[in-house]
């Protein structure tokens, strides 16, 4: 069937639009009718019989990996290491023969995944792939293939296949904690109801455009915008500087909250917008100091927080952003929305070809 753009400007608008329901839908399939349980295809991936996990992938899908690290380390108490797979599949890496290695990819044919993940065969004890096209080429060489349940899309800039992706992986986290014996099934139940509040949450997220897009026009004018996080909000921080730059061509960097001391300070004046992901989470206070850093310095800060967060380090900052409350261990989720949002709105602002920026594009097939 023909994909249309269901009355928005943009492809990439539809399909940061459609994320409460391809979230909800993802859920729905891997969630147990009961919703006390994960449901993964048969035989099901036994996490206990791992001791470390090596993921790989490309662009917004290597920034997914990146958040999902934190999850299986925090959770599940297991290793993981996280490359680009342009990086991984030449260096070379030695393999302990007890790795899952997980390649994520919304295409499922990007080569440099698809020779990391061929690089990994015979080396690691199971490949797993999560990917939105369920037929490609890294599912189909994969021991195991997740589907993300996103839909087609259509636009460059990735926006709902990340969401979905996360999804999945934090789903296999939690499974993972289960399995290794780091999480009751009581637990279980609580975090998968919170899993089921996200699409209403991401629903509410939704509901900021006039407001991000107001704040979108002002940051249209900038040459160069940081983007800081901490923890979690540290690899959102990544994915919406690539989001940015990618379709609005300005200058942006990710940088983690706590490492803008090391160097990136430097770049702080009055012109230069700083955008800070920071849920009122256990990190929020170490984060809000690294803004007042900022602040202290001249630079203008968009405060992306939650009413709590805000309610105590709304002084001083340029322009705020009130989400909804999350629980802890899913705001990279939630928080999607607003770095989509921005990279959007800026680039509409700009006039640039937002569903097809310049020189890039949906898929890469080569190397
Ligand atoms: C391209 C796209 C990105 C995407 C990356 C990885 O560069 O423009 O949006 O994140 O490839 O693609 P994959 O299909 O492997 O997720």
């Amino acid at each position: 069937a023909r994909i249309e753009k269901a009355g928005h400007k943009h492809f990439m608008a539809k399909e940061i639009a459609e994320q409460p329901t391809v979230i909800s839908e993802a859920l729905a399939y891997y969630l147990a009718n009961d919703g006390a349980g994960i449901i993964l295809p048969d035989p099901g991936i036994d996490f206990s019989a791992f001791d470390r996990i090596t993921m790989v992938a490309c662009g917004t899908a290597f920034y997914a990996c990146y958040t999902a690290k934190y999850w299986f380390e925090q959770v599940a108490r297991i290793p993981v290491e996280i490359d680009v797979a342009s990086e991984f599949r030449y260096r070379e890496p030695p393999v302990s023969a007890n790795t899952l290695a997980i390649f994520v990819s919304q295409s499922g044919e990007t080569a440099d995944t698809l020779a990391a993940l061929r690089y990994m065969k015979g080396k690691a004890k199971t490949i797993l792939s999560v990917v939105n096209v369920a037929e490609s080429s890294i599912a189909r060489e994969s021991d195991m293939a997740l589907p993300i349940l996103a839909g087609v899309e259509v636009g460059v800039a990735s926006t709902k296949a990340f969401s979905c992706q996360l999804t999945v992986l934090a789903l296999l986290a939690l499974e993972a904690a289960c399995a290794r014996g780091e999480m009751s099934a009581d637990t279980l139940a609580t975090r998968l109801s919170e899993l089921r509040t996200l699409p209403g949450l991401l629903t509410r997220a939704l509901d900021l455009d006039e407001t991000l897009n107001a704040v979108s026009n002002e940051l249209s004018e900038a040459k160069d915008v940081l983007f800081l996080g901490r923890g979690m909000m540290f690899p959102l921080a990544l994915e919406g500087a690539l989001k940015l730059k990618e379709i609005s061509y300005i200058h942006a960097e990710g940088y983690a909250s706590g490492e803008l001391k090391h160097g990136p300070i430097a770049l702080i004046d009055s012109h230069t917008p700083v955008i800070v992901f920071a849920p009122h989470d256990a990190l929020f206070d170490k984060t809000v100091s690294n803004m007042q850093e900022v602040m202290a310095r001249g630079g203008k800060v968009l405060l992306v927080s939650d009413k709590k967060g805000l309610e105590v380090a709304r002084e001083g900052v340029w322009q705020t952003v009130q989400m909804p409350e999350v629980p802890d261990l899913f705001a990279p989720i939630l928080y999607a929305i607003p770095a989509q949002l921005i990279a959007y709105h800026t680039a509409v602002a700009k006039g640039t070809d937002v569903d097809q920026p310049r020189n890039l594009a949906k898929s890469v097939t080569v190397e």
